[in-house]
């Protein structure tokens, strides 16, 4: 039976009383909720046999470019689980190709681009009138949209500027970012295009995916970790803020989320995001005053967690959501993504132990 939502402003009886999506959009909003709202990165994967199934008739671009498939991926793996939300099943690398960029996934190796950014020249030929090709994402999250309804929250996302430039100058993923920065450097010039076009294509693809339904935007900006705070501050912060503003301007609560960030945090919240996306590495108390609690945060168990006995699990969970204190604002998440091999069974229980955990919270 589905609980009913009694209203925005539910106060002290909010015990549950909520539905998931109304849970997951007023933690957002720093709202008080009945329970922690949680859902996971990568929740839809290769460790779910549902998803390997679906792989091995499609490539993961062709089940991203099928609506059908990949609202079912994200259904199935949202439903299985029973978490607050739902991320749309895609690529942070799709918005390469409408600006001219051809790439593939290598078994295996991760994301490989095949002739990659490396100067001024292959800057100005990157294309920023094609975004509205992106539109079968739109189409998949209309399909997640009517399928759930509100019952859940509907997640869109892209990557950050920086993340994205990231894969393109290197050609793929990358230990020491040594093109990116040889690029930002030496030619401040091109990079701060590089960043404006960016900011277009990934402003429009985003406009795509909230007319169609997403309520909430998230902004990977996986390997922001890889930047000092003074090259943050120099050559990737203006063009997130520019995003997150943009985004916000659609009316939707924008996360941004990066990994090995805890030099970073305060900085990355002054780019105005609603949710700061934890990683790891700092207790989650620690972390939040960084970010400041003007802001919501998102996170953060360590997912190689989910592969130990229930006990471990149990304290880690219970251990981020006793720092997370009651205070409104906190959805329980992994601090990176779910990883092959993970048991879907220990998935399942840590969303359970959320919801059990912080309702006991809620009414000691
Ligand atoms: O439920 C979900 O979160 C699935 C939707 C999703 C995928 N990629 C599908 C995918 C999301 C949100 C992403 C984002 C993404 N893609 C990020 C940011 C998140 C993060 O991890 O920081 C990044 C950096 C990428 C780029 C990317 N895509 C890499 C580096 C790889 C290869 C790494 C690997 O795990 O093999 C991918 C492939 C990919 N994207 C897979 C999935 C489910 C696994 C590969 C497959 O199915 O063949």
């Amino acid at each position: 039976m589905e609980p009913t939502e009694h209203g925005p402003n539910g106060g002290e009886n909010l015990a549950d009383n909520l539905l998931s999506g109304s849970r997951f959009l007023r933690a957002c909003l720093r709202k008080p909720v009945d329970r922690t709202p949680v859902w996971f990165l990568r929740q839809a994967g290769r460790y779910m046999q549902e998803y390997r199934d679906v792989r091995q008739h499609h490539t993961l671009v062709e089940i991203c470019k099928q609506p059908d498939l990949a609202a079912e991926v994200t259904i199935t793996a949202a439903e299985k689980l029973g978490v607050d939300a739902a991320i749309i099943f895609a690529d942070l690398l799709l918005p390469l190709e409408p600006m001219g960029l051809d790439f593939e996934f290598q078994a295996g190796e991760g994301p490989v681009v095949h002739h990659p950014v490396r100067n001024a020249e292959d800057v100005r030929l990157l294309r920023t009138d094609r975004a509205a090709d992106l539109d079968y994402v739109a189409r998949a999250i209309q399909k997640v949209a009517a399928h759930f309804r509100d019952r859940i929250g509907i997640i869109g996302f892209c990557g950050a500027p920086y993340t994205l430039a990231s894969y393109m100058i290197e050609g793929g993923g990358s230990r020491n970012y040594i093109e990116t920065k040889k690029l930002m450097y030496s030619d401040p010039a091109a990079w701060t295009s590089l960043l404006d076009k960016l900011v277009s294509v990934l402003t429009e693809y985003c406009q795509l995916q909230v007319q169609a339904g997403a309520e909430v935007i998230q902004i990977f900006d996986s390997w922001v970790g890889s930047l000092s705070l003074t090259d943050y501050r120099s050559y990737a912060f203006e063009a997130s803020r520019r995003l997150v503003q943009a985004v916000q301007q659609m009316g939707v609560p924008v996360i941004y989320f990066g990994v090995e960030t805890a030099g970073l945090l305060s900085t990355m919240a002054q780019t105005g995001a609603d949710v700061i996306g934890l990683d790891w590495h700092q207790p989650l108390d620690v972390a939040w005053r960084e970010a400041g609690h003007a802001h919501a945060v998102q996170g953060n168990l360590d997912p190689i967690t989910l592969f130990a006995p229930q006990e471990i699990l149990e304290e880690r969970v219970r251990e981020i959501l006793r720092s997370a204190a009651g205070r409104p604002g906190h959805i329980f998440n992994l601090g990176h993504g779910i990883v092959p091999g993970t048991p879907v069974e220990n998935v399942q229980a840590a969303v359970k132990m959320v919801h059990e955990f912080s309702l006991e919270g809620a009414r000691a």
